[in-house]
């Protein structure tokens, strides 16, 4: 190894370089989420989720999240880090080229955080990061929150989760060995390991026979794309933690554990049968208690919220039953609304659901307004803000943002959209849209996005859809612009983004 290239790779961490991540949003790092979650757990938010806060997203790849939050929370200040040159310069491209001016994408290190000036900040996220650095990296972040964060302030981190990845661990070994000893750049070392994992498969290995979830996870690898490979299983470190692991780590820091920020986890009743309900609740260890949950939730992936200086929880329920919520389904979609649990598939009550989601579509209302509804009649606010929240972890609704900001957010949007729009016909892995109603990302499908490009550039869009795709475009298109035009479009346009 020359100097350089060790030097280089010291700086990394192990971390690889050379390929660049995907577009990637997660609703999980809106502060919008980590609010609601907060209130829901009967703390008043030290920040107001659409005003005037500090946001820093450590390792934001493409900055799509941290994009979007900023384009839909214009008072708020947005920073988005990472050391790939090429992600910092796309997003710094995609923010100029929208307009949108309250964020900025800084190429640094997490080694040079404590050396560049960034401000205090009310919210920092660092989402598939954690499990994939090195223990000095994971260090310098605990380093920067204990610096940086605002009393009151939240932590989302994401990673590996134990128990549940533990039978997958030397299935990734696999990969990463045969990797580890090929040479070339990434993309010519994963093809390397790729070929190790279809000759391991093919010769009926009796560990991956013992361990179905191992073989699914190299099967799926297999499907993917070099540049989620490469971010996923290819880094030095691929590590998986027990909830009480990261909990511990970050103690010293002032930090507790607030709430998933995957709304549908947090439910127990969806989650647990009644018998591992009372075992549970007979652990007063908070840590101890959520990280035996996950030997019955068995998530391999966790994303949690923590909270710097938590106060003691009290009633919240004026403030809960006053938030407002959007619709993001339609009510006669009622039925395809579910969560999937390890008890099955979970569906919200379906009279009430359908009676919200009916109402939702005059605009946002909280269980407040809902409760004087005629759709429904009948049902206490107490009721109606609990099936808010099922709708809302299940992506069938979402917090509104103050109607009283309403038009700078569509000024925004209305740039930014088309720009998204722009990359989803080039096949870019860029599924969402911001909707000023919510001030969050929403997912739009690829052939939406284009209906929505040709609308915007006052083309047909049928032509413009089978001038874009060619032969790759399948069944009746003039049917299925006719479904959006019915079904679609009149909600895209209830949410801001049409
Ligand atoms: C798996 S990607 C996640 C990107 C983004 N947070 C998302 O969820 O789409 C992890 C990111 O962390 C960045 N990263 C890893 N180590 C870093 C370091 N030491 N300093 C700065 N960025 C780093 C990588 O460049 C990569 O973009």
């Amino acid at each position: 190894m020359t100097q350089s290239t060790k030097s280089a790779t010291d700086a990394a961490g192990g971390y690889v370089t050379d390929i660049p991540y995907l577009f990637r949003y997660h609703r999980e790092l809106n502060p919008a989420i980590h609010a609601l979650m907060i209130t829901g757990e009967g703390r008043t938010p030290a920040f107001r989720p659409h005003g005037a806060l500090t946001y820093l997203e450590l390792g934001c790849g493409f900055g799509l999240s941290t994009l979007v939050h900023a384009a839909g929370n214009p008072a708020g200040r947005y920073i988005g880090v990472d050391f790939i040159p090429q992600h910092i310069a796309t997003a710094k491209g995609l923010a100029a080229a929208a307009g949108v001016t309250n964020v900025e994408f800084i190429e640094l290190s997490f080694a040079d955080l404590a050396h560049h000036p960034l401000p205090d900040c009310d919210v920092i996220a660092a989402q598939g990061v954690w499990s994939w650095v090195d223990a000095a990296n994971r260090d310098l972040i605990i380093r920067f929150v204990e610096k940086k964060l605002r009393s009151g302030g939240v932590f989302y981190v994401s990673y590996n989760a134990l128990p549940a990845l533990a039978p997958i661990i030397p299935a990734r070994e696999i990969m990463w060995s045969a990797f580890r000893n090929a040479a070339g750049p990434t993309s010519v070392k994963i093809d390397a390991a790729l070929a190790r994992v279809r000759e391991v498969m093919a010769a009926n290995s009796t560990y991956l026979t013992d361990n179905p979830r191992a073989s699914q996870m190299l099967e799926r690898a297999l499907q993917s794309s070099p540049n989620y490979l490469a971010h996923e299983y290819f880094n030095a470190t691929w590590d998986a933690f027990y909830h009480a692991d990261v909990a511990n780590s970050l103690r010293p820091a002032g930090m507790s554990y607030l709430a998933s920020a995957h709304i549908l986890s947090n439910m127990d009743r969806a989650n647990l049968t009644p018998d591992t309900e009372q075992l549970l609740a007979k652990i007063a260890d908070r840590t101890e208690r959520e990280t035996l949950r996950d030997y019955f939730l068995v998530p391999e992936f966790r994303r949690d919220i923590f909270v710097r200086n938590l106060a003691p929880a009290v009633n919240m329920d004026a403030t809960l039953f006053a938030m407002k919520f959007a619709g993001l389904a339609n009510p006669t979609d009622v039925d395809s609304i579910a969560g999937i649990t390890l008890l099955g598939e979970i569906k919200p009550p379906r009279a009430i659901a359908e009676a919200i989601l009916r109402a939702l579509m005059r605009g946002p209302a909280s269980a407040d307004d809902l409760a004087n509804a005629s759709e429904c009649r009948g049902i206490g606010r107490a009721e109606l803000y609990d099936v808010l929240v099922v709708l809302t972890a299940m992506g069938a609704a979402e917090p509104a943002a103050p109607e009283a900001t309403l038009t700078a957010r569509k000024a925004i949007a209305d740039r930014l959209n088309p720009v998204l729009w722009n990359y989803a016909i080039h096949g870019d892995t860029i599924s969402v849209n911001l909707s000023p109603v919510t001030g969050g990302g929403i997912a739009v499908p690829q052939v939406d996005q284009v209906f929505l490009l040709a609308r915007y550039r006052g083309e047909d869009p049928v032509a413009f859809l089978q001038r874009t795709f060619g032969a790759n475009v399948e069944g009746d298109l003039a049917a299925g612009y006719t479904h959006f035009l019915g079904y679609r479009l009149p909600l895209l346009q209830r949410l801001g983004i049409a």
